[in-house]
């Protein structure tokens, strides 16, 4: 047991990273059965939907969580429905964690900040988050400008602080996670991989251009 372990309740250390319209119970239920942790997006901006996938999440009774992208999120009513309706997990990202610490903690729910440099990294460990999704500029999705790898990432967080770390950005098999552990990390956040998974909701033309990409499709 480690303390990404301990926080999210899943039995394995790797998370299927939250990805808009894709991240849904479909993909998320399959992970968290299989001993990981779903996530459910929310950056699709469609409250209805997402406040629909988190309820058969929530029914299931598996460990799963759910992504609070803050520069996407259109009002707070996302916030509102994640602090009322008795979820444990949350990661946030695209923006400051600071105004969302104090609902998420009030409501209980252990929160995680995904963070592209160490600067925002630090930023987020005085703002209280109980843990980082260190993201490098190999992952898939919306990207910092500001590139930095997720070797070289994982390697300066650790120097300067002891807060847990999930590992994500280029990660897609035992190799990458060994080598994500060795710098620190305590789980690893995959998105592409997923992707490509048979139980994503994606088109299959979709997961065959994954699989056939070069090494510098990022
Ligand atoms: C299609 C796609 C959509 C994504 N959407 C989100 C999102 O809504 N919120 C978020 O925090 N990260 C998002 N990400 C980033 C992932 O959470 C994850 O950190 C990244 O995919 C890890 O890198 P990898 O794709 O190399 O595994 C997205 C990534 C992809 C590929």
């Amino acid at each position: 047991m480690n303390r990404v372990l301990a926080h999210t309740g899943a039995r394995f250390p790797i998370i299927q990273a939250p990805m808009g319209w894709i991240a849904r119970s479909q993909l998320a239920s399959a992970v968290s059965l299989a001993g990981g942790l779903g996530v459910i997006e929310t950056s699709s901006g469609e409250t209805a939907n997402c406040q629909r996938e988190i309820q058969i999440m929530l029914d299931s009774g598996l460990p799963f969580g759910v992504n609070l992208p803050i520069r996407f999120l259109k009002d707070e009513a996302m916030l509102r429905y994640v602090c009322e309706s008795g979820i444990r997990f949350v990661t946030t990202s695209a923006g400051s964690p600071a105004k969302f610490m104090a609902p998420l903690k009030a409501a209980g729910i252990t929160v995680y900040h995904a963070v592209p440099t160490l600067d925002t990294a630090l930023k987020c460990v005085d703002a209280g988050v109980d843990g980082l999704v260190v993201e490098g500029s190999e992952g898939g999705g919306f990207k910092n400008p500001e590139e930095v790898s997720t070797l070289v990432l994982l390697q300066a967080i650790r120097e300067k602080t002891d807060i847990p770390m999930v590992a994500a950005g280029g990660i897609v098999d035992g190799r990458g996670m060994a080598a994500a552990f060795a710098l620190g990390a305590e789980a690893v956040q995959m998105g592409t991989r997923f992707v490509a998974s048979a139980e994503s909701p994606v088109h299959d033309n979709y997961k065959q251009a994954i699989v056939a990409a070069a090494a510098t499709g990022t």
